[in-house]
């Protein structure tokens, strides 16, 4: 049997003290369900964004069943400032394929989740995890960026992920399915809160003494993965959010393409071209509504 990771100790009796009390992690998690629709909002949106939302969601359609009776309508007025709504397009998708292919059970299997519209390969492995109990290696940028810095000594993973870097994190995850499990949530949460990309605090981290970065005092550009960030003012995301936000205030209702067009006309028929085309919005002669 391979030896242990010295990383992993030390991580989890971290957690155990530190992880903040979430809904939907741990013994008490809420099924299947309540963890797929947490994977899914959190893919994008941070934690404490996430929260309320979450527990309304749950409140209405607590059973993939219930979404996938939903009004889409509905649904998209439910997703609210959540951002990158095609995300809630995917999930009653999720739902309605829930339904007809699975007895209406969310699969407990990593490669049948990936079937699932929306579902790749993190939130596969996430729900694998954290729902079922898998041994999964699961790697979102939190787990990326820690491993890149404790293990390559590397101040941030490159943009996309290699099979080099899923085979070192897949030489890490214990053995055992429940510590794994453990050790997936575990790492995510020491990159959510300790090892951030900015702020990051090696006197708060359990394996400080371990990491490769750190030894050799912090090489790189810890910015240059940041700076391609498009800025928000003006970008076609932000006036596509402003548009949603008036179809979801009028909930299905159709509302005039003039009103929406008002301020920046190129850039609005832009935004409404691809809301049409992704399914966030139907066009209605000369007005627009939620689908
Ligand atoms: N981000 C993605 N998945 C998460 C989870 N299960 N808990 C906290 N943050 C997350």
């Amino acid at each position: 049997m391979e030896p242990m990771n010295p990383l992993v100790n030390p991580v989890l009796n971290w957690y155990h003290m530190h992880a903040r009390a979430l809904p939907w992690r741990g013994e008490s998690h809420p099924g299947a369900w309540g963890v797929l629709v947490s994977e899914i909002m959190l893919a994008q949106t941070p934690v404490s964004r996430v929260l309320p939302y979450w527990e309304s969601w749950m409140t209405r359609w607590p059973h993939p069943r219930d979404l996938a009776e939903a009004q889409v309508s509905d649904v998209l007025v439910a997703w609210g400032t959540l951002g990158y709504p095609r995300r809630a397009l995917r999930l009653k998708e999720a739902a309605v394929m829930i339904c007809e292919q699975y007895a209406g059970e969310v699969p407990d299997d990593q490669a049948l989740l990936r079937t699932l519209p929306g579902i790749g390969e993190y939130t596969a492995a996430a729900v694998a995890a954290f729902a079922f109990g898998r041994r999964t290696v699961v790697l979102d940028t939190n787990v990326r960026r820690v491993l890149a810095r404790a293990d390559a000594g590397e101040a941030l993973p490159l943009p996309h992920l290699t099979s080099a870097e899923r085979a070192v994190a897949d030489s890490i995850v214990p053995i055992d399915p429940a510590q794994a499990a453990l050790w997936n949530q575990a790492v995510m949460e020491l990159g959510a809160i300790v090892c951030k990309a900015r702020d990051w605090d090696c006197a708060a981290c359990p394996i400080a003494d371990l990491c490769e970065w750190r030894k050799a005092d912090y090489p790189g550009d810890v910015y240059a993965g940041k700076r391609r960030t498009q800025g928000w003012e003006g970008t076609n995301r932000q006036v596509r959010g402003q548009i949603m936000a008036i179809l979801r205030e009028a909930e299905g209702e159709a509302v005039p393409i003039a009103a929406l067009t008002t301020a920046q006309q190129s850039a609005a028929v832009r935004a409404i071209n691809g809301l049409v085309a992704d399914g966030l919005a139907v066009r209605e002669g000369e007005a627009l509504r939620l689908p």
